[in-house]
């Protein structure tokens, strides 16, 4: 048998109603924050990643020739094309510009738990606004996102750090400029790394361990009180700890940047991101210069992180149980009124109902039975009483009788109040 590659996912019917329920609730939350979805190509010239994301990203590229002699690259992360996009036509839309986007994404990682080589990343970019105002809608939108599944702040934690606290900590020890960034991988990896292999790397630069760990412990929000200020007032701030051991691995972020992980610290990240103020501006040549602010939340680490929480799966098992893929199943009691019984299932159809029947001559007990396997909510029977028919509700077995032409009708104050819309 052919087998499929390491790192990536089939997608049966439980698994795609998962996923969509993660989608749909996604969308709902950037919506209500007033983001617009947007999309990119699944291809884009490598370069862009070579110049723009860089670190580890690297070495995980699905990169290729293509037939034109284009070195490309299936995208590993969503920020490097909205930067594109921005800089080729943000100029024409009113800022701040609010996007978000689903869609699948590519690296070759090592394989580990919480970590595939396609994956699915929710992204929101908030453009064009560089003050903490726009930092605290964008944490909310993170904080909402995740409450949306019935997640709480005993299940999650955004840690929030600022990459400029570090530069200003190294400068201060007099490191220069370019051999900054390799410091911050390092800072960014230190969690990852043995403190011994963190204090080699550390003792060329005449910096110690201790250092660090004295900087980190100072937790300095100054930087951060309008931030906090807003998050506070949203109600929030239960959800968010200050932890300079954040830094990110990604080249273009300049400031704030943050990660979410589980409170107990059994998963990956859950999410990611941070200001990123000139990616824009270096896309474009300066032309269009516009400070951004964005991250990128996983669905594998929240489909984890779901399961493992009671309350959010069983928010999710309700959801999945409301949209059953069968609503009513027609039950054809007399093969003569098959042709009727194909009308019904038509206008049913069309009046937006999930509807299934048998496609074959089977008993009629074997058809109701069918249609409590499918947990079909109601029984439309077609039989010799036409042009009456029935309709039974499964759970209770209570019957009614009524003229197929009023069945569309009398079946709208049959249909379960909406709690979830895919
Ligand atoms: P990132 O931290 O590389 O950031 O990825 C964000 C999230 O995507 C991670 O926290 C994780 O949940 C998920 N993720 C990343 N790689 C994998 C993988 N191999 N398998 C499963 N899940 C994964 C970015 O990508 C930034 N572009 C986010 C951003 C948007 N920054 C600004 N705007």
């Amino acid at each position: 048998m052919m087998q499929i590659l390491p790192g990536f996912r089939d997608f049966y019917p439980a698994d795609v109603a998962k996923r969509n329920y993660i989608f749909s609730t996604f969308r709902r939350v950037a919506r209500s924050y007033g983001f617009l979805e947007v999309d990119g190509p699944f291809l884009e010239r490598a370069d862009l990643y070579r110049k723009k994301s860089g670190g580890e990203l690297m070495g995980q590229l699905y990169q290729f020739v293509d037939k034109g002699g284009r070195e490309v690259a299936m995208r590993p992360e969503m920020t490097p094309t909205i930067a594109r996009m921005v800089a080729e036509s943000g100029n024409g839309y009113r800022k701040p510009l609010k996007w978000f986007g689903i869609g699948s994404f590519f690296r070759h990682e090592r394989q580990q738990k919480g970590r595939l080589r396609e994956f699915v990343q929710l992204n929101c970019d908030l453009i064009g606004e560089a003050s903490p105002a726009a930092d605290a809608e964008l944490l909310a939108l993170v904080i909402d996102s995740l409450r949306a599944f019935g997640l709480t702040s005993q299940d999650f934690v955004l840690r929030l750090s600022d990459r400029n606290a570090w530069v200003r900590f190294f400068q201060q020890k007099a490191v220069v400029e370019n051999r900054m960034e390799e410091l911050l991988q390092l800072i960014d990896k230190i969690e990852r790394q043995s403190e011994q292999e963190t204090a080699e790397k550390l003792a060329p630069f005449d910096i110690t361990l201790q250092d660090i760990r004295d900087f980190i412990e100072r937790r300095d929000p100054a930087s951060f009180s309008d931030l906090l200020a807003e998050l506070s007032a949203r109600g929030l701030s239960e959800y968010v700890e200050i932890d300079l051991k954040i830094v990110r691995g990604l080249l273009y972020y300049t400031g704030m940047v943050f990660e979410v992980f589980d409170r107990q610290k059994r998963f990956r990240a859950v999410a990611g991101g941070g200001r990123y103020d000139r990616l824009i501006a270096t896309m474009s040549d300066g032309r269009v210069d516009l400070p951004a602010v964005g991250f990128g939340m996983g669905d594998v680490v929240l489909g984890e992180l779901i399961e493992a929480v009671p309350a959010a799966e069983k928010k999710m098992r309700d959801a999945l149980a409301a949209q059953p893929a069968c609503e009513i199943y027609v039950v054809i009691a007399d093969e003569t009124q098959r042709p009727q019984a194909l009308k019904i299932i038509q206008t049913l159809r069309q009046e937006r109902w999930n509807v299934d029947f048998s496609l074959t001559p089977i008993r009629v007990g074997k058809q109701f039975q069918i249609a409590e396997q499918l947990q079909a909510r109601l029984g439309v029977i077609v039989g010799s009483e036409w042009p009456q028919v029935k309709f039974k509700r499964l759970a209770t077995r209570e019957e009614f009788a009524c003229p197929h032409d009023v069945l569309a009708e009398r079946l709208k104050t049959e249909r379960a109040p909406l709690i979830f819309d895919f």
